[in-house]
């Protein structure tokens, strides 16, 4: 059967051009525009809206169905069964690792969770209340100095180097950030302790006391972590591939998604969402933030509800709101006020028609902050947190797009609506 085509036939031409249609593993069907602009026409689609801007077999979502898949494994198998080194694996080699692999690959992680001791010295820099997430963008993106070993992206090997150097350091950079904004002395990673053990050690160790984290606080990071790691051409992972396709190193790229993660629209909703329960303050204030929510004069929104692609209940958030459940328990907090405020707002916006009509439902943002600030991390480095599970999805995108021999520098066009051609006006002859 011949391949399918599609027709694009302009209004008042006698002319039609012919498309092609692909079809993938799963999901809609695209037609194929890179052709389009030879006859003088481009395609218009602000915010990407109905626009795929590659291929990949990396992660799928059914927005509608509300399913979230990593190399074809639904995310609530891996949440449950997996752990977060093994989901990096997975999203890194497209398969999930056998016993030798698992703790091949772990070994190679752990060997380098140590940053370079010249790094402390860029914190040091910083001001002590700077935001996380600009500290982030800083050090990540420093990583660049130091590593001119792995630099050269079209040797495969160098590209794996970078991103176990970017999986194993993401952790303890974010730990430092929070150690220097807190005033306390920096802790170094441990090599006999787990990924999100190693992290939480780091996080909250004190050289005055010997503690270890809790181990549920810690299978609740790990999941977190798994939650995060990937979910398609999202605004920082497509930023990534765009910084990516000019040829910038690795640690260049990741800096970029973290720039763009930190959006409020995006990354940064997990801290607006606390910060919009904690507005809230009591039950029966939801209703006027509903009712503000639903104005559309009103810029208010609700924080960790709706997606672009979800219009079902995101099944991240499902995992995420029985794992906040769980952390409130161990640490005593089931009465959690905040905790009290989603779940009845959560009930009220599904039940309201406006929220209806439009399916937004609770995203994965709507409850990582609770949980997040119940372990003990402040809000200020919750897209800290994000962006440290997102490494991993970033950075095999990364690969993804840098081994395809086909992939050309990004660089869109545009609809001008500006000035029309126009001569230069000497200043003396201005208005
Ligand atoms: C993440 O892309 C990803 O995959 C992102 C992410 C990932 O893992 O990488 O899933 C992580 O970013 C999750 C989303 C976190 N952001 C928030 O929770 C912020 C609140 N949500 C909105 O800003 C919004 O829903 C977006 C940004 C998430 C989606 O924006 P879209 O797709 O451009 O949709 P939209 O803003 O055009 O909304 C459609 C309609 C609008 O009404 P109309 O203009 O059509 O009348 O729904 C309304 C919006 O006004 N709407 C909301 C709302 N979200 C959308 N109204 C009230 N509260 C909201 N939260």
């Amino acid at each position: 059967m011949a391949d399918p085509k599609a027709q694009l036939k302009l209004m008042g031409s006698k002319q039609s051009i012919e498309l092609p249609v692909r079809s993938g593993t799963l999901g809609p069907d695209v037609i194929d525009v890179n052709q389009v602009g030879k006859n003088g026409v481009f395609t218009f689609d602000p915010g990407f809206v109905s626009t795929a801007s590659c291929e990949s077999k990396i992660t799928f979502i059914d927005g509608g169905k509300g399913v979230l898949l990593y190399r074809g494994y639904p995310i609530e198998q891996l949440a449950e069964k997996a752990d977060y080194l093994e989901v990096c694996y997975l999203l890194l080699n497209g398969e999930l690792p056998n016993k030798t692999q698992k703790q091949a690959f772990t070994n190679n992680i752990t060997m380098h969770t140590m940053v370079h001791e010249q790094m402390s010295h860029f914190l040091n820099g910083f001001r002590r209340d700077a935001h996380p997430m600009a500290v982030m963008m800083g050090v990540v993106g420093a990583l660049s100095a130091f590593y001119h070993d792995s630099l050269d992206i079209s040797i495969p090997e160098h590209r794996m180097m970078s991103a176990y150097r970017l999986i194993a350091k993401m952790p303890t950079l974010a730990a430092m950030c929070y150690k220097y904004s807190v005033g306390q002395p920096f802790v170094f990673p441990r090599n006999e302790m787990s990924y999100a053990e190693n992290f939480l050690n780091m996080m909250f160790q004190i050289p005055s006391e010997d503690s270890k984290p809790d181990p549920v606080l810690v299978r609740a990071m790990d999941r977190i972590f798994m939650l995060h790691a990937d979910h398609e051409q999202n605004a920082s992972t497509s930023t990534v591939r765009l910084a990516g396709s000019t040829g910038a190193n690795p640690f260049a790229c990741i800096s970029a998604g973290i720039a763009a993660l930190w959006g409020p629209a995006h990354g940064g909703a997990n801290e607006a969402a606390l910060n919009m329960l904690e507005e809230i303050g009591d039950v029966d204030r939801i209703g006027e933030y509903i009712k503000r929510a639903k104005d559309r004069d009103d810029p208010f929104r609700l924080m960790g509800f709706g997606h672009r692609v979800y219009k079902n209940y995101d099944p991240r958030a499902k995992v995420m709101r029985d794992t906040c459940h769980e952390v409130l328990e161990a640490v005593g907090a089931h009465d959690n006020p905040l905790f009290k405020i989603a779940l009845k707002l959560e009930k009220i916006a599904l039940e309201d028609e406006y929220f209806v009509e439009k399916k937004l439902y609770p995203n994965v943002d709507f409850y990582s902050g609770i949980t997040l600030s119940a372990i003990g991390i402040p809000s200020t480095m919750f897209t800290v947190i994000f962006a440290l599970a997102r490494t991993s999805g970033w950075i095999s995108h990364w690969i993804e797009m840098i081994s395809d021999e086909a992939q050309r520098i990004g660089r869109p066009r545009q609809l001008y609506t500006g000035a029309d051609t126009r001569d230069f006006v000497p200043i003396d002859k201005r208005k």
